[in-house]
Formats: structure tokens, C-alpha cells, sequence
């Protein structure tokens, strides 16, 4: 499967979720490659900062911010059984290529009324993309969700309705994820990294069901 973390909003947890759910589908001994497709680099820094603490590799980072990427993508797709790509925020031309190429387009959100989880324009590529590929499945989760709130009735039957859905498995606020990343680490790898790791757990299973 060829996951895309897609959203144009910065900092929603593109990369943080990236990686975890490589993580995740590594430690459960399936072969995991992630794709860096964001011109920031942020999944290869991780994986540089790993090396640099001495820490075990768990999967194969490879840098590919270019457009010709939803080209590459199968070929690095067969020899792997899932594929992550960890994408840009903003740049559509390459939105547009990780579309091409992902079988799930996953949209991290943070959820707030206030403001859309996705750009008008994120939703526009989504469409634009099922012309080509109608097969493609998009899904919004929620991540840095408030931790020991229960989302109210209301909220949980718009979400049901949403387009593109939302996953029932959420991410909680937790400052393990940043603390971790810094030292090249997953929350997996931390002391007190059980609950967020568990809640990773539930995506990547969730994420197995559906494709
Ligand atoms: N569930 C979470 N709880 C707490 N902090 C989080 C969570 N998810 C992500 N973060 C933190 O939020 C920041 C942004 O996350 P991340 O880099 O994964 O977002 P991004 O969408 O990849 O950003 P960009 O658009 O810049 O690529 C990071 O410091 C990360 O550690
Ligand atoms: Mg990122």
C-alpha cells in the first residue's frame, strides 16, 4: 500500500505521522520504505539525527521532492509492502504527483471548528486526481486531538458525514512525538511513549483495514 500524508497546511503532522506509521508497519516485520517528498527535508533529518545517536535503522528514508515522484513510486512500491510518503506543505506540482501515486491520500488535521482541516485547494487535487485514479482513497485524521475529551454527539455524526471521512483512530496532543523526534526517536522508543504509541498502533491497523 502507498499511504501519502497530504495536507498544505504546515505543522499538522505530516512527517510526525509519517514516520510513526513506518515505524509501526517496520516493527511489525513488514519491508517499509518512507518517501521524503518534502523540498524541507524533515523525515531525511530524522533519519540523519538517528544515525548520528547511534540508534538502529528501522526503514529506508529516501529523499524525492520531485514531481516525477507518482513515476518512481511504484517502482520503490514493489519491493516493499508499504510505502509511505511524507509530503510538502504548499507546493501543488508536488501534491499533485503524491496523488498520482498514493492509494490512500491521508490528510493530518487538527481539529478545530474554527477553520477547514484542508485548503480548498487540497480538496480541489484530491478531486482532480480521482479523474486519473478514482480508485483513490482520501481520509482525513485527526492528530494533536485534546487528550481525555470526548468528542460530543454532534461533532461525531458530522464527522461521519465529512468528505473526505475522517478515521475513527485519533492522535492525542502529546509533546512525546516532538520530544522524541528530536533525538531521532519514535514514541515507541521512549519511556513514556506506551499511550501515543498504542494510538499509532490503532492508525496503521485502521489504515490496513481499508486499503
Ligand atoms: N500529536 C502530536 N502531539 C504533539 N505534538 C505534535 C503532534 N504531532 C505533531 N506534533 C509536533 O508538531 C510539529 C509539526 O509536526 P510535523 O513536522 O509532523 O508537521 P508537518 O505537517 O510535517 O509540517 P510541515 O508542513 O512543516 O512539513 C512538530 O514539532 C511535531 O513534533
Ligand atoms: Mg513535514
Amino acid at each position: 500500500m502507498i499511504v501519502a500524508l497530504l495536507n498544505q497546511k504546515g505543522g499538522v503532522g505530516k512527517t510526525t505521522l509519517a514516520l510513526h506509521l513506518a515505524g509501526r508497519w517496520a516493527r511489525e516485520g513488514k519491508r517499509t520504505i518512507v518517501i521524503d517528498a518534502d523540498p524541507q527535508g524533515s523525515a531525511l533529518d530524522w533519519s540523519e539525527q538517528r544515525a548520528r545517536e547511534g540508534l538502529p535503522r528501522l526503514f529506508g528514508v529516501i529523499g524525492l521532492p520531485r514531481d516525477t515522484l507518482h513515476r518512481e513510486a511504484p517502482e520503490i512500491a514493489r519491493d516493499a509492502d508499504h510505502v509511505v510518503i511524507d509530503g510538502p506543505p504548499r507546493v501543488a506540482a508536488l501534491m499533485r504527483s503524491a496523488l498520482l501515486a498514493a492509494d490512500v491520500a491521508l490528510v493530518p488535521a487538527q481539529p478545530s471548528p474554527f477553520d477547514g482541516w484542508a485548503s480548498s485547494e487540497m480538496l480541489r487535487l484530491i478531486d482532480e486526481a480521482r479523474i486519473f485514479r478514482p480508485e483513490l482513497l482520501a481520509r482525513f485524521v485527526l492528530n494533536r486531538c485534546a487528550t481525555g475529551t470526548v468528542i460530543a454527539r454532534e461533532t461525531a455524526q458530522a464527522l461521519a458525514s465529512h468528505e473526505p471521512p475522517v478515521l475513527a483512530s485519533r492522535i492525542g496532543q502529546r509533546v512525546i512525538f516532538a520530544d522524541a523526534a528530536r533525538s531521532g526517536r519514535l514514541v515507541s522508543e521512549t519511556v513514556n511513549g506506551a499511550v501515543a504509541a498504542r494510538e499509532i498502533a490503532a492508525l496503521a491497523a485502521e489504515l490496513e483495514r481499508l486499503a
